[in-house]
Formats: C-alpha cells, structure tokens, sequence
C-alpha cells in the first residue's frame, strides 16, 4: 500500500508513525491470501477486520482487486474519521468496497466473511474467559463455513518483564514500553511512544490495557467457542516462511498467528507459504 509519509506537511501524525512501525499490511495481505488459497483451493474475497484502528488492512484489502470487499470496525469514532479522509480517501473507486463501522466487535452484524483478522494482539482488551470466548463465538457465526480467523499472539519470558524496547524507523524511533504486568489477574499495561527527529518525543502516544494470554489459553477459548481446529501458524526459522507448528523454542520472546476453523474440511500438507 502506497503511504504518504507521517511527517506530511510537516505535521507529525501518531496514526502514519504507528503504521509505518507497527504494521506491514502488503505482506500481511499476501500472507492470508496464501494461506487461504492453500487451506481452502480459493482466493478469500470478503475480509472483516476487528478493532481496525486506521483501517490499512481493510483498504489494502480491497486495494488488489474489484472482487474485493472489506469491514472494518473500532470502537473509537476518531479513528475511523482519520481512517475515512486518509486511508480509504485515497482508494479511489475501491473505496466502495469498503465500510468502516463503529462499534463493539461483539455487537457487528455485517454478514458472513472468508476471513476475520484481530491483528496486534487489539483482542486482549478483553481480560476474562467470558469476554473472550464470547467474542471467539461470535467471530465464528460471522465465518462462512470455510472461513478463517486469523489473530496474532506473542509470548516469552521478556513478555512479562517491565521494559522498554526501541527500534529505529526510517525518521524516527519507535519505543515499545510494557508498563505495567500484575502476575495476579495477568493484566498489562503497555505505551507505544516516538522519538522525533531533533529528540522531540511523542510521550504515550498510544495506550493498552490488555492481559496477557498464552497460546493454550487462547486454543482452549477457540475449541470451547465452537471453532473445529485452531493451529499455530509461524516462522520458527525466521526466514520469512511461516508454518504450522507443535512446538516451539522457549525463546525470549516470539510472535505467533493463530488460524482457527469453524470446520476442519482443508487437507494440509506442511508445505511453508
Ligand atoms: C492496537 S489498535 C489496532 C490497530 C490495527 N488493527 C493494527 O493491527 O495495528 C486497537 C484498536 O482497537 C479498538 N478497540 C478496543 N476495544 C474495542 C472493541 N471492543 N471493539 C472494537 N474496537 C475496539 C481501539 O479503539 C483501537 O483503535
């Protein structure tokens, strides 16, 4: 997806830093179409993607094709306006194909999808069993029979460490801050903050309240939710090639999709994609 830069006009603008950070949507794009051909001998056309934020998914969705059509819904009626006059302002036609709602992802009703995405972790605002699984059953009506659920994870024993991490983008620096874990109840408390150039900072530029939920956990809630199968899509390797996964090293720290199937009809082969 072709961005215009967060430094625009010379105005700096947290949601292109946050993008151009946290997200990769061309590849994640490319990723689920992949998996969806393999697992299902079709190319996906209907995509719903949860707490969308700036909607760069939903809009690169139906960026590759007039087949195409997307939903994404947030909470936050902010968002969704920035979302409107950048991101799918600059669709042109496709912008048809795609709707942003606002609202709960509990509470949408918006019909029947190939393809549900909760992407950077967004679902673990939801802090107990009840809540989450209630969500996962919700998803799963809102499939079609041969729909996926695709949401990403992460783990390791750095994920419970108060830190700050910092990585260098092209521009500025983007810092990842875990405030806050309470071993009790598993709650978290997380910032993203930027470094500008000339050493400006954007301090709490975004907030999460999240618990930290471990892939059992979340395989459990899936199962009891109603979903057939859910498996762990990774690249254990780290050579760009995700595959499904039994077991994986106690690394430090890991990153992990899930795909979760209201019915197991796919014949997989272990082939990486
Ligand atoms: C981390 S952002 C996700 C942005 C984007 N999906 C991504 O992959 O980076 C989390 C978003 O979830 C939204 N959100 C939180 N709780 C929600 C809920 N129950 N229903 C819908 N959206 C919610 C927030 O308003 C926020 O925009």
């Amino acid at each position: 997806m072709r961005r215009r830069g967060a430094f625009a006009a010379g105005r700096v603008d947290r949601h292109r830093l946050y993008e151009q950070a946290v997200q990769q949507v061309d590849f994640e794009v490319d990723q689920v179409d992949a998996l969806f051909r393999r697992l299902r001998g079709r190319t996906p056309a209907t995509l719903r993607e949860d707490f969308c934020g700036t909607a760069a998914m939903a809009c690169e969705w139906v960026r590759r094709g007039p087949e195409r059509r997307a939903v994404g819904v947030d909470l936050d009626a902010r968002v969704l306006d920035w979302a409107r006059r950048h991101n799918v302002a600059s669709l042109g036609e496709a912008a048809r194909r795609v709707r942003l709602i606002r609202g709960d992802v509990r509470g949408v009703r918006a019909g029947r999808f190939d393809v549900i995405v909760a992407y950077n972790f967004s679902y673990w605002v939801f802090r107990t069993r009840e809540v989450m699984r209630d969500y996962f059953r919700r998803v799963r009506r809102a499939l079609k029979p041969d729909g996926l659920f695709l949401l990403d994870a992460y783990g390791g024993y750095e994920a419970y460490e108060e830190r700050v991490e910092r990585r260098r983008e092209r521009g500025f620096v983007f810092e990842w801050e875990q405030a806050r874990y309470n071993p009790v109840d598993g709650s978290m408390r997380t910032y993203i903050h930027f470094e500008l150039p000339g050493g400006r900072r954007m301090e709490r530029a975004f907030r999460y309240d999240w618990r930290l939920w471990s892939l059992p956990e979340l395989r459990e809630l899936l199962g009891e939710a109603g979903f057939a199968r859910t498996r762990v899509w990774t690249d254990p390797d780290d050579d760009g090639r995700h595959r499904f996964v039994e077991r994986l090293d106690a690394d430090a720290c890991w990153i992990a999709y899930l795909v979760a199937e209201p019915r197991a009809t796919s014949t997989v082969a272990q082939r990486p994609c």
